[in-house]
């Protein structure tokens, strides 16, 4: 068993990202700039948040945190996001999701200008994804696909199982997979909670992508041996630690791994190879600009 360290896989694309960004100070340019809005008080919101700040820093990027209260309207979301649309000093920008229950999120994402929309959200840049065509990727989803990438790991021709249907993880990392592409050439099946039966097709899995959200779901049992497994779950649990909680994955770790040829961690795994994709479409965005 193979663990996908994400850690280090990010780390190495964050070395060559501040090695591009050297370069670009060298021949006269400025530093590629990316901005996050954060409305709310959200306590996994406000870690993703400060460590896209940290990874910005990290490889030499201008990055700005705007801080509202949950108590903020639609309108003004949208007139911030407006004048981040006409900021020419911002390269790319982020909504941090969930918003708050009376902002109407798809409404915030569509006013979004494609160009500078790095989490690949935006309806024009999903159906570029969906077409194949040259877009922004959603972090997670690139970031899955890189990592698979980087230990080599085999695709085409491969069962492949995706747990869980979000527009944010489950649909495009699914599209990327089943797509003509090194990394691609899968058999994909979208299985989501209405699924009937979910265990034959996990154990009929080559390949498993568990982006559900609920804590240790896929069990030993479920899968067969030699599989690989991207564990993509982030949800806090009560833990005995300082923090009062730890960030358990959607596959139970301990019994699941020993079947697995590859497997990620959590943490160490998906999250940051996430953060440093959001990295990569930054300094995209830059560079479509120039
Ligand atoms: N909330 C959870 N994941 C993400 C993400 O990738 N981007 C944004 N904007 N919000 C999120």
């Amino acid at each position: 068993m193979i663990i996908l360290d994400g850690k280090l896989t990010a780390e190495k694309h964050k070395v060559k990202i501040a090695a591009e960004v050297d370069s670009i100070l060298e021949m006269g340019g400025r530093r590629p700039h990316l901005t996050a809005i954060l409305v709310g008080d959200n306590g996994s919101s406000q870690t993703y948040v400060a460590n896209k700040e940290k990874a910005c820093k990290r490889v030499g990027f201008d990055s700005t945190v705007l801080r509202f209260p949950a108590s903020m309207t639609e309108e003004e979301l949208l007139a911030e996001v407006r004048k981040l649309n006409e900021d020419d000093s911002v390269d790319g920008f982020i909504v941090q999701l969930p918003l708050p229950k009376h902002i109407n999120e798809q409404k915030i994402i569509e006013a979004v200008d494609p160009s500078k929309d790095v989490d690949g959200f935006h309806p024009e840049n999903v159906g570029r994804l969906c077409l194949g065509l040259d877009t922004f990727v959603s972090a997670t989803p690139m970031g899955i696909i890189t990592l698979l990438g980087e230990y080599g790991i085999e695709t085409q021709g491969k069962n492949c199982v995706v747990l869980g249907r979000s527009n944010i993880v489950g649909r495009p990392v699914a599209n990327l997979l089943s797509a003509k592409a090194k990394i691609g050439d899968c058999t994909v099946t979208l299985c989501h909670s209405r699924t009937q039966n979910l265990s034959e097709f996990t154990k009929a899995a080559d390949i498993i992508v568990a982006a559900l959200g609920i804590p240790n779901f896929v069990k030993a049992d479920m899968v067969k041996d030699g599989v690989v497994i991207v564990d993509v779950g982030i949800t806090r649990v009560p833990a005995d630690n300082e923090k009062g909680y730890r960030n358990a994955g959607d596959v139970d770790f301990d019994a699941v791994a020993p079947k697995c040829s590859y497997i990620t961690p959590v943490p160490g795994g998906v999250g940051p190879m996430t953060i440093v994709s959001l990295m990569e479409n930054t300094l995209k965005a830059y560079k479509r600009k120039k």
